[in-house]
């Protein structure tokens, strides 16, 4: 396979931006290149330095006067509720009971997961996102049929086979036994190949028996290189319930913590309500708490304290996500738009230099990745975005009083969606123009 040279203007986090003037946080290059060999980034700098290491039979492809960046990673998404997205009027308990649990029954069929798979990830590439951490259902065949497509596309994606073993219809019950034993059976088919990543994934306490987080917690110990991920305080009827259905546990957060669930590879969605012990034990334990701005806004769930999570005594480590389908949009730059705004709710801001590093290093730093995506190093895997900041109208016009990178960022993920996404590598190969009719 030829390598490939892109030309544009790249952008790369090093570390968090502290302030909007912070430009030692990242590396910029108005004229950069990149050279992708064997799906990695084998050179980056200035165009002029990269394109002397480019050798003959090198594709070139000039995106000028674009952006290039490492791809979007999404932190939190469930792949078998893309027809769950637009459910009205309801909170969290309501909302899974009356749409998703029902639509999540249609997973026993292999068939249509496979198709659903597809089109997740069809979706996820037109959006720019190019690492996922996916909640699958109940089904061992939906994972399967997530990683069949996810390697095929040799996207490095995370995903887990959802465990849950009551409070759900009968359709959408696995057992304690059975839930270890088919997600142990995914781990020895798929984790490690390629570039799939295997998450135990009990969807939340409420759907899990204390003997179904037992056999979650026997497999975070059998496997500790491995990702856990389920849901946490997100509204307050799911809290209230959710203690009463584990009246030992001091807290929410500390049911997960007997049963060993929390640790470096923990990614827990929403923790919105979250009392100073609960987030001390998230980041004593080094756990992740996810922010979903979408989801939370659109079933009413609360607004997330990032501001007060990144400052407090002992930090948390935060990853931001879409949650679809409690979230409302597959795009992470929509997501970060509805974010933004969350934020200034609790009288705060995020600079847009923060939010692109949230988006890239941030998420892969929280998915602990940060060695292979969500940089442009060299070295690292060729999963890129190329992003156009004049895609609408609308936008194109707002650029001609665009003075500043920060300004440019800013207006991208203010206006920007799907339309804004130019290209998408993944594994240096094209992945966007790709999908070809769909597009
Ligand atoms: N809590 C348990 N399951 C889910 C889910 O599918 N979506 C959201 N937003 N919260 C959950
Ligand atoms: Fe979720």
């Amino acid at each position: 396979v030829a390598d490939t040279l892109l030309r544009g203007r790249t952008l790369s986090f090093l570390r968090w931006p502290e302030s909007i003037d912070d430009h030692a946080a990242y590396a910029y290059e108005e004229d950069g290149g990149l050279l992708l060999r064997d799906g990695k980034i084998v050179a980056a700098g200035p165009y002029a330095e990269v394109e002397r290491q480019a050798g003959e039979g090198t594709k070139r492809i000039d995106h000028r006067p674009h952006l290039i960046l490492p791809g979007f990673i999404d932190a939190h998404v469930h792949f078998p509720q893309m027809q769950v997205i637009a459910s009205y009027g309801a909170e969290l308990l309501d909302w899974l009971n009356t749409y998703t649990f029902p639509e999540e029954t249609k997973f026993a069929n292999a068939q249509h997961g496979r198709r659903i798979a597809r089109l997740f990830l069809d979706e996820m590439v037109r959006h720019g996102t190019t690492t996922v951490a996916a909640y699958c259902s109940v089904h061992k065949a939906s994972a399967e049929a997530f990683f069949e497509e996810s390697h095929a596309r040799d996207m490095l994606n995370i995903a887990g086979k959802v465990m849950m073993d009551r409070n759900a219809p009968d359709g959408l019950l696995d057992t304690p036994q059975s839930g270890y034993d088919d997600t142990r059976a995914l781990i020895g088919e798929w984790h490690g190949r390629g570039r799939q990543h295997v998450a135990i994934t009990p969807r939340f306490a409420i759907t899990s028996s204390p003997e179904q987080m037992e056999m979650a917690g026997t497999l975070a110990r059998e496997f500790p290189d491995l990702h856990v991920q389920t849901h946490l305080s997100e509204n307050h009827a799911e809290i209230a319930y959710t203690c009463e259905l584990y009246p030992q546990a001091k807290d929410y957060t500390d049911i997960y913590d007997r049963y060993g669930l929390l640790g470096q590879r923990t990614l827990l969605g929403h923790c919105i309500h979250l009392s100073e012990r609960e987030a001390d034990a998230l980041s004593d334990s080094g756990s992740v708490a996810v922010f979903c701005p979408t989801s939370n806004l659109f079933l009413g769930s609360g607004l997330f304290d990032y501001q007060r999570f990144r400052r407090r005594e002992k930090p948390l480590r935060i990853a931001t996500a879409t949650d679809v389908g409690g979230g409302t949009n597959y795009s992470m730059l929509r997501t970060m738009d509805e974010g933004y705004k969350v934020i200034a709710l609790n009288g705060e801001k995020l600079n847009p230099f923060q939010s692109f590093w949230q988006l890239t290093r941030g998420n892969a730093e929280a998915l602990s990745v940060a060695d292979k995506v969500g940089t442009l190093e060299q070295g690292t895997d060729a999963d890129i975005v190329v992003l156009d900041s004049a895609a609408t109208p609308g936008m194109r016009l707002r650029m001609e009083t665009v003075g500043t990178l920060a300004e440019e960022l800013f207006l991208l993920q203010t206006l920007g969606d799907d339309r804004a996404v130019r290209e998408v590598y993944v594994a240096g190969r094209p992945a966007k123009s790709d999908l070809g009719a769909i597009a």
